[in-house]
């Protein structure tokens, strides 16, 4: 392999910034740099409020980032700074050994395979700034997630643009999840590193492979070939969803039959061929993701002439959206299919627990369908998401009129579970936030979570305690008033149910979209749970 001294990744986002970061702090040797074009973000992410939280970020962050090595005692051992953040891309670009390119690639919303194919505007347009500005010898990297082939889309604005140039492209997708990234970089299952199969290829694959090795073992490291290597990201996430529907499709059939679904997710989870991670029922799937990576591997098999491949991933995308109508549908039809007089309470608005993160909830859909049942009240609460960008998400529902309480709609979002709560007819548990459940859930002990929690812990503690900053730090501010929204999460205390078994209206509803209640300990509260996949408490 060849030595490597500047690594360059364009996009600050959820992959971009943490991938970077775990890149920097565990190669102090290599300058890592992070460039976007959108000058606030980077201000974020050179501030002391990082524009995304993740657990154990903003540590590792800071110990890159300002070069603190962490504290004993309170005394910082200096470390060379090996992380920026810069807007001066195209520089940026001229001077790595490797670009990663790291930009969003959503669903395309018009023309030719909307809503299916892959929107691959900001992916081509930093591919063709790549290309114009990096110097001959340079590594291409695709972290995005991107249809199968597109190193041949880079191949050819290379031909086109830089004839003579020689650059190798290289496909190493990320397989983060939202809320564990640092946990996912720190100890990922493996990673993969496509390329071509020549010896140029290989040589750029081993390359980028040594920047892993300082902290991935070298047999977690799969090179494969990098058409495998784009369609192997599409099918990890694709697999995963297509579980999810499977045993929600299971939980419609128990709900019907007096079977509990989380009795038989754990009796199939048992058998180690199938494993018993991705099998809790619930609303249907959320997050950035799932949805537009099944949606392109179904563009994908249409573009091919498979139809039948296709129709059969698609309906992993249907079975989601009927999980989560079927739940609203249950809760309207509970309520004597009338919600006009009647206030209604949702837990969670965050996709998936321990993050702020709201792209594709299902919270917003479960919200309009119960919209248009014009209800007294919806109250919303999380524990995690500010309330200023839930609210702000509600006002972008322009089509529905004004929504928001103080705006004459019938939406409040309450920064106290209580308040919200109080003189509800029905509780919805949305997202499966460790607050919310019956018992109080111990922490994981660092050897449950495996070795990276060690790590990370091991970190936060290394790391020098800085106070908060005050309301008007310069660090924060925008330009417009506008404050972080995504302040750290620390979990909050347990939702006492007793007190909200209290205030709530008889016959006291909760319905369970996550199956985090314990029934019969509901029970005893006066409080009437339904769950999906399970038909107690009717
Ligand atoms: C996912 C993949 O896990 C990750 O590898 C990829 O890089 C990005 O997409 P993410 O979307 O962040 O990560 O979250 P994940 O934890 O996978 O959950 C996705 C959705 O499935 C969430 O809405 C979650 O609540 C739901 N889910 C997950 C279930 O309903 N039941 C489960 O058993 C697991």
């Amino acid at each position: 392999p060849k030595a490597i001294h500047n690594i360059c990744f364009v996009g600050a986002g959820y992959v971009g910034g943490p991938t970077a970061a775990l890149m920097a702090l565990n190669n102090p040797q290599i300058k890592v740099t992070v460039v976007d074009k959108d000058d606030r973000r980077i201000r974020r992410w050179n501030s002391r409020h990082l524009p995304i939280y993740e657990p154990g970020l903003a540590e590792i962050t800071r110990i890159a980032r300002d070069g603190l090595e962490g504290a004993k005692d309170g005394n910082a051992a200096p470390r060379k700074p090996n992380l920026f953040f810069s807007t001066d891309v195209s520089r940026c670009i001229g001077e790595a050994d490797i670009v990663v390119i790291a930009v969003n690639t959503p669903t395309k919303m018009r023309g030719a395979g909307k809503g299916s194919a892959t929107d691959m505007t900001s992916f081509e347009a930093v591919a063709g700034e790549v290309v114009r500005h990096a110097r001959d010898g340079t590594i291409i990297v695709e972290k995005s997630t991107v249809p199968c082939r597109t190193a041949e889309m880079i191949e050819q604005m290379i031909k086109l643009q830089r004839p003579g140039v020689h650059f190798e492209i290289l496909s190493n997708p990320e397989f983060l999840a939202a809320g564990t990234a640092v946990q996912d970089l720190l100890s990922p299952d493996r990673v993969i590193i496509g390329s071509s199969p020549s010896v140029q290829g290989r040589i750029a694959a081993e390359t980028l492979a040594s920047a892993y090795t300082a902290w991935v073992d070298r047999s977690r490291i799969i090179t494969v070939n990098v058409w495998s290597s784009e369609l192997a990201k599409l099918v990890a996430n694709s697999m995963l969803a297509q579980r999810l529907s499977s045993i929600n499709s299971i939980s419609a059939i128990c709900e019907a039959t007096g079977a509990e679904i989380n009795e038989v997710s754990a009796a199939i989870g048992a058998d180690v061929r199938l494993g018993n991670k991705f099998l809790r029922a619930g609303i249907g799937f959320g997050g950035s993701c799932f949805k537009k990576d099944v949606l392109s591997l179904v563009y994908l098999a249409e573009s091919l002439g498979l139809a039948e491949v296709s129709d059969y991933w698609r309906s992993v995308v249907e079975m989601n959206e009927y999980q989560r109508n079927r739940f609203s549908t249950r809760v309207i039809r509970r309520l004597n299919s009338t919600l006009v007089t009647k206030k209604l309470t949702i837990l969670g608005y965050a996709f998936k627990k321990n993050t702020s993160d709201t792209r594709e909830t299902p919270a917003l859909e479960i919200i309009k369908t119960l919209l248009d049942e014009n209800p007294r009240e919806i109250a919303i609460y999380d524990p995690c998401v500010n309330r200023s960008v839930i609210e702000s998400e509600i006002r972008e529902m322009q089509s529905y009129g004004p929504l928001l309480k103080e705006d004459g709609g019938c939406i409040s979002v309450y920064s106290d579970p209580y308040e919200a709560t109080s003189g509800t007819n029905a509780i919805l548990i949305i997202t499966d936030f460790d607050e919310f459940k019956t018992k109080p859930v111990a922490p994981p002990s660092p050897s449950a979570a495996g070795p990276a929690a060690g790590v990370t812990d091991a970190l936060r503690k290394r790391f020098v305690a800085e106070p908060d900053c005050a309301a008007d730090c310069p660090d924060c501010h925008t330009g417009t008033g506008y404050i972080d929204p995504s302040a750290e999460y620390k979990p909050k205390q347990q939702l006492d149910w007793k007190r909200i078994a209290s205030h709530i209206k008889s016959p006291g509803w909760v319905f369970d979209g996550r199956c985090i209640l314990d029934v019969q300990e509901m029970k005893k509260l006066g409080i009437r749970v339904e769950s999906i996949g399970s038909a107690g408490g009717l």
